[in-house]
């Protein structure tokens, strides 16, 4: 009995301390993993993010989200991705200019219990990316349980530059995110939620020293834009635009970001030490169309309905401190010179259009689709870009909502010039109709949001990572628009130049694929690569040798006799024994990709 009223009252003194007295929570900062060899174990967990019940989450190496990963340019990292989930999933380096087999898209699929081994070279700007589940109709559903982490790449122009980089203490990561719960503390599907969580911290409070501080902030939100501006309306300096530093710090007082975008700003805290300011989406002002901006009582769209919605909240508060040790204390007058790509040089000319239609079709329907009338299509290409080539992609939003795009395998300049839609495109937008950029736009980008009934236009080069069969995607970063088929894909191919090309894949030398299907293609033209798996049977290790050596191996999946994936290894792997000794007996098949011609054969082998 009295075991029990103590008990009871334990819990009572709790829900006090919690409801009352703790107001703010520190901000979580996320784990750091650095070198070149990362792994990654996906896992099913619980996490303590409300009060109370434990929420159900998906974690990477804990108990929610993932470690931040730190990658030098030019290195060449490795990753060992362990998926222990109880459901397939994929993992995308978001922003990473890679091979498309390395990229986590869509076609690069962990079943649970199995290893992804991708690796490549870093070729990206110093700049935080970001890594996420992308498994075709259920990245909302995983990001949603906190699936992912952040990338900062760090490189030698950024380095020469005065900038705090004291991960944790004045280089502080911001993940913005909403979630919608249940009675019981789960999460709730929803492409809105009504609580706010700052690196998935409730009510997130952080002490900043008095010194001129980076914030590298992720908009991670299935949807939701965020108008950022600090409770005293101080000027803060944006420094990045997604994929790079920008020529200089821009000067501004609020920012738009939108689902998959990242900047990084500096803020100068010096002399303000005992002083507080408060992190704020001043949601209330976003233009109609812009994501969030629903009224949470005029929507009779349940989904849309959300305790945020075109209001103000709070995301953080900063108590400013005293002075580290080797404070930066002055914002740079200059970043790094950005030479964006000329449009003159581009000669492919693509122009994509979003609908709405998407909304009220049955999928597949005839003239129906979010992009150019089309849904995602897992086995079809929809556009063959040759390596090398310089192109200009048209957005043209037919819609009454803002869609933010973003596109793999490239970093991409938005072009100033207006673009006059004709049409439903009113060009109403601040930038897609104006001659002049945002300064802060003038950089290198992966995400751009196209605002409702107006139009955007990029240039990109798509110079190496040349496979005419693997594709990489386009899409609406919006969760439930990328998943309800928003998205496209493409090949970057045609990449014979005389016996050479750029990229992880030096030595490959294509074959015309032909405009078949992706899987079941028919048109190939050349030999399947020979190989043979020994010893076999086995029960420890196997060793595949190619019969022409010359063709070099690009990629090697070994599945079980009812097909599951157990592994995917790039060709690098295979100069040492493929260790396979945690498999149970039985049949098993080595499928080889050769990294000349890129065609593919499969051979059994027997564990013992
Ligand atoms: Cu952030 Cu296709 O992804
Ligand atoms: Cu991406
Ligand atoms: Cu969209």
């Amino acid at each position: 009995m009295n075991k029990l009223l103590l008990i009871l009252w334990f819990c009572l003194s709790l829900l006090i301390t919690q409801t009352g007295i703790a107001q703010y929570n520190r901000l979580w900062i996320p784990d750091t993993l650095s070198g070149t060899q990362f792994t990654l174990r996906m896992k099913d967990t619980l996490s303590q993010i409300l009060p109370g019940q434990q929420t159900l989450t998906e974690g990477i190496n804990g108990k929610m989200w993932g470690p931040t990963m730190f990658f030098n340019k030019g290195d060449t990292v490795h990753m060992h991705v362990y998926n222990n989930l109880n459901d397939s999933t994929t993992l995308h380096w978001h922003g990473f200019h890679l091979p498309p087999v390395m990229d986590g898209g869509p076609h690069q699929i962990v079943p649970p219990g199995t290893i992804w081994e991708p690796f490549w070279q870093v070729k990206n700007r110093a700049a935080m990316y970001w890594y996420h589940p992308h498994l075709h109709m259920t990245t909302e559903k995983q990001l949603n349980k906190t699936l992912g982490g952040l990338i900062i790449v760090r490189d030698p122009l950024e380095a020469a530059i005065k900038l705090p980089r004291k991960y944790g203490i004045d280089d502080i990561p911001l993940i913005l995110t909403d979630r919608r719960f249940d009675a019981q503390n789960q999460l709730v599907l929803s492409h809105y939620g009504d609580t706010m969580f700052t690196n998935f911290t409730l009510n997130a409070q952080y002490n900043v020293p008095a010194q001129v501080v980076r914030f590298r902030i992720l908009t991670a939100s299935a949807e939701r834009t965020y108008n950022i501006k600090f409770s005293d309306g101080r000027t803060y300096y944006v420094i990045t635009s997604d994929a790079g530093l920008l020529n200089a710090p821009v000067a501004v007082t609020s920012y738009k970001m939108h689902p998959g975008e990242r900047i990084e700003i500096l803020v100068n805290f010096s002399g303000q030490s005992n002083k507080s300011v408060v992190l704020r989406a001043y949601n209330d002002v976003l233009d109609n169309g812009e994501p969030g901006s629903e009224p949470n009582n005029s929507n009779t769209n349940p989904q849309l309905r959300n305790a945020l919605g075109n209001r103000v909240f709070d995301m953080c508060r900063f108590d400013v401190g005293v002075q580290t040790t080797n404070p930066v204390t002055v914002i740079p007058s200059a970043l790094t010179p950005v030479y964006p790509i000329d449009p003159a040089t581009a000669t492919v000319t693509r122009s994509l259009t979003f609908s709405a239609a998407g909304n009220n079709c049955p999928p597949n329907a005839f003239g129906c689709g979010w992009i150019n009338n089309k849904f995602y299509d897992f086995d079809r290409i929809d556009y063959r870009v040759k390596q090398g080539t310089t192109e200009i992609w048209e957005l043209r939003n037919n819609s009454s909502i803002g869609h933010p795009f973003h596109i793999h395998d490239v970093s991409f300049n938005i072009i100033s010039s207006s673009y006059g839609g004709g049409g439903s495109y009113s060009g109403g937008s601040s930038y897609s109709a104006s001659s002049t950029l945002p300064a802060t736009m003038a950089g290198w980008k992966d995400v751009v949001f196209v605002p409702a009934w107006s139009s955007m236009r990029f240039v990109a080069k798509f110079e190496d990572n040349c496979d005419s069969i693997h594709p990489f995607m386009y899409h609406c970063h919006i969760l439930y628009h990328e998943d309800a088929g928003m998205m496209g894909q493409f090949t970057v191919g045609d990449c014979f130049v005389a016996g050479k090309n750029s990229g992880n894949n030096s030595s490959s030398v294509e074959t015309l694929v032909g405009k078949g299907k992706l899987t079941g293609n028919k048109n190939i033209i050349s030999s399947l690569p020979e190989f043979t798996v020994y010893p076999n049977p086995t029960h420890d290790k196997i060793f595949l040798s190619l019969k022409d050596p010359s063709l070099g191996v690009y990629y090697v999946t070994v599945k079980d006799a009812v097909g599951r994936t157990i592994y995917m290894l790039p060709g690098y792997r295979l100069q040492n024994a493929i260790d396979v000794s945690f498999l149970t007996p039985g049949t098993y098949y080595v499928i080889l990709q050769d990294d000349k011609n890129k065609q593919v054969n499969t051979k059994k082998f027997i564990i013992k």
